[in-house]
């Protein structure tokens, strides 16, 4: 399998592309030309190819002959960085390539989740002074993921809670919407989250859905998972 990681030199993508890279994919890197560097642990195991996120003409390059891409969106800055990764991935990618985006519980596919008070008060402060500052556009993300539900590729968009670091504890559990009592505890360690988007290349249930995910070794998943059969 030949994959793409868009966004790579970040915490989550470095993650993705070790786990692609244990399961023997061939794998392909966007990054802007500054973070290069954050690559080189991977030396020649993987094709780099520099540039923004968001133009066309690199993603153009770098998702041939993918059969799947697992793309990090960031609402960085205020011009639509977000949105024009998203649509770039959408526009460029092989027909029935899998195609798996990161973002955060914020993003909602049909309007049915159910915040907890933090989230909502961390979404509402820090959304206006970030794009104040010209930092981040949280609309940015929502839009680009408006964009990706609304696409008739075989997407999945992959909900992250808070996340943290530490060793695995496994493959994610998920679940629909946010405010199901299994995802309560809202953590998942981050090279997790990068496991559940390399599993959702080949996941046929995940197709066209939006999986809020949260740690299998949380209190709530643990409370709320069926028993293993
Ligand atoms: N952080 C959280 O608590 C959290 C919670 C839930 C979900 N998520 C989701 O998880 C994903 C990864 O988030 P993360 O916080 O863990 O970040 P991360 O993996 O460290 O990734 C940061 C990404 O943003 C890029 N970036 C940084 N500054 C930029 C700029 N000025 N212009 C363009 N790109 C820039 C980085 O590229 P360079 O390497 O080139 O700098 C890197 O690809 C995102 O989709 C996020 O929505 C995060």
């Amino acid at each position: 399998m030949k994959v793409c990681v868009v966004g790579a030199s970040g915490k989550l993508g470095r993650y993705m592309v070790q786990h692609c890279l244990d399961r023997d994919y061939e794998v392909v890197c966007v990054c802007r030309e500054k973070s290069i560097d954050k690559l080189a642990e991977f030396g020649d195991r993987i094709t780099i190819v520099p540039g923004q996120t968001d133009d066309r003409e690199v993603i153009g390059r770098a998702v041939a002959g993918c059969d799947g891409v697992l793309t990090v969106l960031m609402p960085r800055g205020v011009k639509g960085y977000s949105t024009g990764t998203a649509e770039a991935v959408l526009a460029a990618a092989e027909p029935g390539a899998r195609l798996i985006f990161s973002c955060g519980w914020h993003i909602s596919r049909d309007g049915k989740d159910v915040y907890p008070r933090m989230l909502k008060l961390q979404v509402a402060v820090f959304g206006p002074i970030a794009r104040l500052l010209r930092f981040a556009d949280l609309d940015d993300q929502v839009e680009a993921c408006d964009r990706i539900f609304a696409s008739d590729t075989e997407w999945t968009v992959v909900r992250g809670s808070d996340l943290e670091e530490g060793p695995s504890e496994g493959l994610p559990v998920w679940s629909r919407h946010v405010g199901d009592p299994i995802l309560e505890s809202n953590r998942t360690r981050r090279i997790d989250f990068a496991l559940f988007m390399v599993a959702a290349l080949t996941g046929d249930d995940l197709v066209r859905e939006a999986p809020a995910i949260t740690s299998r070794q949380s209190e709530s998943a643990k409370a709320h998972q069926p028993p293993a059969s």
